[in-house]
């Protein structure tokens, strides 16, 4: 066995699932993805989502404008599908460039999806399209039926819903986005290596750390509740499995999801973890830990590229095994003064890891390390 390296240059990585949100929250969060990832899938579940190829277009602009003008990032917009949406739309958006893939979200399954998809027969037409221009689907796996157990939907999504519809459209390149149980990696693992190149899933770093024990630590703790719900240690197991394995079927995608802290810690608190700031550094605590480093490049840096056809990124990231501690919240920096994004001082969000010490750090090469 070497020993653990102490410095670890990357392919610069991408981000294949993140939410950026709106206006204030937008400026306060963008920068931290921009900063370490080159790419980032933007989610689309905006109020109002955006289904439309002008206001994809409106919304990366805005994107652009709340990251640094020198900062290299290029965001890949989505296409948030709902009952209605117009086939040609889609298409001209993922023809000219704006829409890289499209989102499903079954109707009231998470934040901001009440305008999501009621049934699947009802977006037949807009699958056959995607299947033919090859536009990828990304999914959120949950079903959305109150008598099916919480912890249960993602593994009945696919069961219900995943099995048949890649059976009715084969050609269709699929992601299972944000994956929380063995069953997902099961399923994901065995159509990879029984030589399906079309379907992928994206794995969060919380999902990797977290099991759903720290959702009640000494008191119902909302920081850690996002959806899917992280689950039994079990599932978390498998999920680093998967992670570390090298398969070119699992991703990284952190679904770095903030809310204002007054949506976090009311009586009814939003679903989403904050972890953008420390992403790349939560990884690399979980492959470190599996003595898997060697196959951390593939999951942060080439497999996302590949199955959406895309280049790799020729940039590199240094990850310096260098202890940090997490503050607890957001922080205004001489380069991010967020009192300047007009978001209230009491609303910064709860950053994932908060007080924790993480055994690596994140220097952008190009740019002055920190510290
Ligand atoms: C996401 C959000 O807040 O937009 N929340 C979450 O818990 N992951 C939505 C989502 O990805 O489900
Ligand atoms: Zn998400």
């Amino acid at each position: 066995m070497q020993d653990s390296p102490t410095r670890l240059v990357l392919r610069r990585p991408d981000d294949w699932h993140v939410h950026l949100r709106d206006g204030a929250m937008l400026k306060a969060v963008a920068p931290a993805t921009a900063r370490v990832f080159a790419r980032a899938i933007v989610m689309p579940n905006l109020k109002p989502p955006v289904t439309t190829v002008d206001q994809a277009r409106a919304y990366r602009s805005r994107i652009k404008e709340a990251v640094p003008a020198d900062a290299r990032f290029e965001p890949l917009m989505t296409a948030y599908l709902t009952d209605h949406l117009d086939p040609s739309e889609l298409e001209r958006g993922f023809a000219e460039g704006v829409f890289t893939a499209a989102k499903l979200y079954p109707a009231n399954a998470t934040t901001n999806s009440a305008a999501g998809v009621s049934d699947l027969s009802r977006i037949s037409k807009v699958l056959e399209r995607m299947e033919a221009i090859d536009m990828p689907l990304l999914i959120h796996g949950e079903v959305t039926d109150r008598d099916v157990d919480v912890f249960d939907r993602e593994a009945a999504f696919i069961e219900t819903h995943l099995i048949p519809l890649r059976e009715r459209y084969p050609a269709l390149r699929i992601v299972l986005e944000h994956i929380t149980t063995a069953q997902a990696v099961d399923y994901i693992r065995d159509a990879n290596l029984a030589g399906d190149s079309r379907l992928a899933a994206t794995i969060t770093p919380h999902h990797l750390h977290l099991n759903r024990n720290a959702m009640f630590m000494g008191g119902l703790r909302s920081d850690f509740y996002c959806l899917p719900v992280v689950k039994r240690e079990c599932h978390r197991r498998a999920l680093v499995k998967a992670a570390t394995s090298g398969l070119p079927c699992f991703f990284l995608g952190t679904d770095s999801a903030p809310h204002p802290r007054s949506g976090k810690e009311s009586a009814c608190g939003c679903a989403g973890i904050f972890n953008a700031l420390h992403a790349l550094e939560s990884y690399a605590a979980v492959f470190a830990q599996e003595e898997a480093l060697d196959h951390l490049q593939g999951f942060a840096s080439e497999h996302g590229p590949r199955f959406y056809g895309l280049p790799l990124n020729d940039e590199t990231i240094t990850l310096v095994k260098r202890d940090q501690i997490v503050p607890r919240r957001l922080e205004s920096t001489p380069v991010m003064p967020l009192e300047d994004t007009g978001l209230e001082a009491s609303e910064w969000p709860v950053l994932f890891h908060a007080g924790e010490t993480l055994g690596w750090s994140v220097n952008v090469d190009g740019q002055e390390e920190t510290n």
